[in-house]
């Protein structure tokens, strides 16, 4: 089965379950499942459910798609990712982007965890991905381009939607939510970065680093699929003072910023308008 193939046949298995049309897909990092509680859910789908998805392997990804309404949009919230370090090709890993696509979603919203490079933005701030830089050694998007998905040579001029992004800005002033705006690195992972790799990070213009959201942003783009991503800070990587990584921390961080980026993410999807409706 080539990748088309298996995207069409996990999009009729969804379908066949009961997945109507979607107008917003969401991509839920780790520990920072919460949103799903505000969709007045239709549907729950353990990913394990899904012919050809991959097998998440890290056990705080709950691996689970939520189909239901917010804010009288039909959203589809994919509650864990697939990520890199796990050993997933980066063709799985965009699966649920380009199901997504497939069900119809107009509008992709992303969240991740990351750890700050940025001495301004603390831990538990919320920042607002306003560009990339990718250091992941492969693309999605290699190999036979996908005609029907996109262009061989897809644009990255503006892989954020800059209306999206100002929608998200205006809520955030709104409910008085504070919201940083930078530039987010993705990396392979899982080892965490080095002194020596947190100077360089922050030298060639990163304000955040982590290990996701780059693939699905750029499988997004090849699509022209509008996307804005929200990084929950859950660590501050200053290399003149590290201090050890602990995962429990980090989670512990997204736990508490969870309401914060719960709130901004459901006002924002209420906001959100579509041609015609
Ligand atoms: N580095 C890479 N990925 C991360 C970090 C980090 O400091 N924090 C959360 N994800």
């Amino acid at each position: 089965m080539d990748i088309q193939e298996e995207l069409r046949a996990s999009v009729e298995h969804l379908r066949e379950r009961g997945i109507g049309e979607v107008d917003v897909a969401i991509v839920l990092g780790t520990g920072l499942g919460g949103l799903v509680n505000e969709i007045e859910e239709l549907l729950g789908i353990s990913y394990s459910q899904i012919p050809n998805l991959p097998v998440a392997t890290v056990e705080f990804h709950f691996g689970k798609l939520i189909y239901g309404k917010l804010g009288g949009k039909r959203v589809l919230a994919w509650q864990g990712r697939f990520h890199y370090y796990e050993g997933h090709t980066m063709e799985q890993v965009v699966k649920p982007v380009r199901i997504s696509k497939m069900l119809g979603a107009r509008a992709l919203i992303i969240s991740n965890a990351a750890g700050s490079l940025n001495p301004d933005i603390r831990k538990g701030a919320l920042m607002c991905i306003e560009d990339h830089i990718s250091l992941f050694p492969d693309s999605p998007l290699r190999g036979n381009n996908l005609d029907a998905f996109g262009n061989r040579f897809p644009d990255m001029r503006e892989p954020y939607d800059v209306e999206l992004s100002r929608s998200l800005f205006q809520v955030a002033r709104e409910l008085d939510i504070p919201l940083f705006k930078g530039v987010y690195v993705g990396v392979p992972g899982p080892q965490l970065e080095t002194r020596a790799e947190y100077r360089y990070l922050r030298t060639i213009g990163a304000d955040a680093v982590g290990m996701s959201t780059v693939p699905e942003v750029i499988a997004a783009a090849h699509l022209k699929i509008p996307c804005a991503a929200v990084s929950v800070i859950t660590d501050e990587c200053n290399p003149e003072h590290l201090t050890p990584f602990k995962i429990n921390e980090v989670l512990t961080i997204a736990k508490k910023s969870e309401p914060l980026l719960t709130r901004l993410f459901a006002h924002f999807i209420d906001r959100l308008t579509f041609d015609g409706r």
